[in-house]
């Protein structure tokens, strides 16, 4: 799928702020997520082009970030932490609780497509709340059994599609790194 008029256009105007078309990577795979919800091979080739960059650095740069996604996934995206914080505070009790309740396993989508979730991330900063999740950007901490399925309920009745979560490329430069940023393992496929 080609990308779309406005996405080319975003695309072209965040690079024209930054002296290097390297920096405009991100802002671009953003304004692609935000408009497929996920990133192609296709469409990081378009990027490559708008940018004047070698594909292969932008297909490095979206398979280093956890944020971006390079198939089709639920709606919502859950990601549990199991560093050894959250390790101690019961994450793998509730792991394997979350993964009881969504009826699917590790880096899968529930069959009505509402989530996707998966636990192949390092440490996302909020030990003190441990153990945690991230939900859609947002963390979930002190979770218990209770709070997982208030959660769930909650993803599972929400329409919102999975594009339209990340921040707009107009807005991602005032999100903290560490708030979005984060290598990952590599998801197993469904
Ligand atoms: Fe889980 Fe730090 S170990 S947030």
């Amino acid at each position: 799928m080609s990308l779309a008029k406005a996405t080319a256009e975003e695309i072209k105007t965040r690079a024209a702020r930054y002296p290097s078309k390297q920096s405009a990577i991100i802002p671009a795979l953003w304004a692609v997520q935000h408009e497929q919800g996920y990133v192609t091979k296709e469409a990081m080739g378009e990027i490559a082009k708008i940018l004047g960059l070698p594909p292969s650095l932008i297909e490095a740069t979206a398979s280093f970030y956890s944020m971006f996604l390079t198939r089709p996934e639920g709606r919502h995206d859950v990601v549990i932490c199991i560093n050894a914080p959250c390790m101690l505070r019961g994450a793998d009790e509730m792991t394997a609780y979350l993964g009881q309740q969504l009826g699917v396993r590790d880096g899968q989508t529930t069959k009505d497509g509402a989530i996707t979730w998966h636990s192949t991330i390092e440490c996302l900063g909020a030990c003190g709340g441990a153990p945690m999740m991230q939900v859609d950007h947002q963390f979930e901490e002190n979770l218990t059994p209770e709070r997982i399925d208030a959660i769930i309920q909650k993803l599972r009745t929400d329409p919102a599609p999975h594009g339209a979560r990340p921040p707009k490329a107009a807005t991602v430069a005032s999100v903290p790194a560490e708030k979005v940023a984060r290598p990952r393992a590599k998801r197993t496929q469904a």
